[in-house]
């Protein structure tokens, strides 16, 4: 099952990886909170499901995400996959899938959590940059990191530029982290996450 509010690239890459066979998942739903994601029409075209929860809709997080988790306790997830979901999730949903709810930033946490992250990383003047799958805790970005990427940071960059480099590498890692979890590869041991029973780390 997979939650987004937008563009959707990301899905687009799990779509991909595994209809050519590379990422033994089923895709059950995507769930959008904004009704007009771009994601949703790659989901209808890769024929899965798609439901939309308007937050705009709810008078509280805990009233929205009750309505959240009902859709997708319908779709009996093993796993609940954040791509590019720009919501804030309270601590009775993230509790509630824990260890079954994987989430994509893009930053090299725990630099950068929260958003504008390429600019933020273009003005602290680092030399490196890159994206994070982790493990959802009630703490934002905060939680076990499963893989990262790294791209050099250019002169030449702006936030678009380098949002793109960093983008590209998104699509890798995240199909792979998801990988790693539908063959029970990964566990996660005093707040880390092991693969294979080794820390997980750079390892892609
Ligand atoms: C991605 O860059 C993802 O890392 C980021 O939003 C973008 C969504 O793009 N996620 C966050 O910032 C989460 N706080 P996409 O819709 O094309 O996958």
């Amino acid at each position: 099952m997979v939650l987004i509010s937008g563009r959707g690239s990301n899905l687009q890459s799990i779509i991909d990886t595994i209809s050519d066979g590379s990422l033994p998942a089923e895709m059950r739903a995507v769930l959008s909170n904004e009704p007009d994601a771009y994601g949703l029409e790659r989901a209808r075209r890769a024929g899965v499901e798609t439901r939309v929860v308007n937050h705009r809709d709810y008078k509280s997080r805990r009233q929205f995400d009750t309505a959240l988790m009902n859709i997708i306790d319908e779709f009996d997830p093993g796993l609940v996959v954040l791509a590019g979901f720009m919501r804030i999730l309270t601590p009775a949903f993230v509790n509630h899938y824990s260890g079954r709810l994987m989430n994509i930033h893009p930053s090299l946490l725990p630099d950068f959590p929260g958003l504008d992250t390429h600019q933020r990383a273009l003005d602290a003047g680092v030399k490196e940059h890159g994206a994070s799958v982790h493990f959802v805790t009630p703490d934002l970005d905060g939680g076990p990191v499963i893989v990262q990427a790294r791209v050099p940071v250019k002169e030449s960059d702006d936030a678009d530029t380098l949002a793109a480099r960093v983008l590209e590498r998104e699509h890798v890692i995240y199909p792979q982290a998801i990988r790693w979890f539908a063959e029970g590869r990964l566990t996660i041991e005093n707040g880390k996450v092991l693969l294979d029973g080794m820390p997980s780390l750079d390892r892609h």
